[in-house]
């Protein structure tokens, strides 16, 4: 079994080669001045015979990471592996799953049709949509970091009455899954987004957050707006404290000052993107699966 290390998720993919006891292959890799992506492993016959996991997250630079992930994937393939499992700890363009209007692509839809074409397997991690994992084709199969963030919460953090809050309601299933492992109660807010102008408006479920630690929990942060708005109206109702937890930190522009400067003590998340903000791996969950194949 041999890992390949995508250019974009280094310490993860040495993290699961570890736990698969499997052989590291780091590709070179570089931009020519034209923008043009290259990608070389300089040991392409130990992929004879193999199976072959590439690992490459999709951010920073989404177009960039399809490209080198497709061409890594070319060569494993060129190179003779036995099987070809495909690992996107953040899968880019998957917020465009449907026509939200008229004329739009499926972007998502698009990508993992050909990504799914040249694996026997794919794996993600927080899917923006899980079902649309079937995208992919039969062979796909997308896990959850949710687990992983409530381990890493339970061992390092004694909270006050916590409560942990999905942003919006899509982020409701990760605040159980949070909240089950804390042993807390979980609710979400109401999120509305105007799909011409972007602008989001909320208002927060009917619970008590008085004097409590709160715990935002979603999948993606982007520009932080949506947990920045979620802080600023828990913050207002009484909570005590309010931590923002994500599987993909992408953290687009200000998103940082913020969020921070909504009243959120601390963002965390996990190496689906590795960044700043990773304190939580995924790399145990992925490679469980792994084995299972
Ligand atoms: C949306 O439904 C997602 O789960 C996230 O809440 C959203 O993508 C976050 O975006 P932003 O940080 O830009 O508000």
């Amino acid at each position: 079994m041999i890992v390949v290390a995508g250019p974009a998720s280094p310490m993860l993919s040495a993290k699961i080669a570890e736990l698969l006891n499997a052989k590291l292959i780091t590709p070179s890799f570089k931009t020519f001045p034209d923008g043009e992506s290259y990608i070389r492993i300089d040991t392409p016959k130990a992929l004879e015979g193999e199976t072959v996991i590439i690992v490459n997250t999709m951010y920073p630079d989404q177009n960039r990471r399809v490209i080198e992930l497709l061409l890594a994937t070319s060569i494993a393939r060129d190179y003779g592996c036995d099987k070809l499992y495909t690992v996107i700890p953040y899968m880019a363009y998957a917020r465009q799953d449907k026509r939200f209007l008229e004329g739009e692509a499926i972007s998502l839809k698009v990508l993992a049709e050909i990504i799914g074409k040249v694996s026997d397997k794919v794996i993600t991690v927080d899917l923006h949509s899980p079902e649309t994992i079937s995208f992919f084709g039969k062979n796909a199969l997308n896990v959850t970091a949710m687990n992983d963030i409530g381990n890493f919460l339970s061992e390092n953090y004694s909270f006050k009455n916590p409560l942990v809050v999905g942003p919006d309601q899509g982020a409701l299933d990760y605040a159980k899954t949070v909240a089950d492992i804390l042993g807390a109660e979980y609710s979400y807010c109401e999120k509305i987004r105007d799909r011409y102008t972007g602008e989001i408006t909320m208002s927060i479920k009917d619970i008590d957050v008085k004097n409590r630690d709160v715990i935002i929990v979603d999948d993606i942060i982007s520009t932080g707006g949506t947990v920045a708005l979620a802080s600023t109206n828990l913050k207002k109702i009484g909570a005590a404290s309010i931590i923002a937890c994500c599987t993909h930190a992408l953290m687009v522009g200000e998103a940082e000052h913020k969020i921070i400067s909504s009243g959120v003590s601390e963002i965390l998340s996990t190496d689906t993107i590795e960044c700043k903000y990773t304190r939580i791996s995924v790399a145990k969950t992925i490679a469980s699966e792994i084995r299972k194949l």
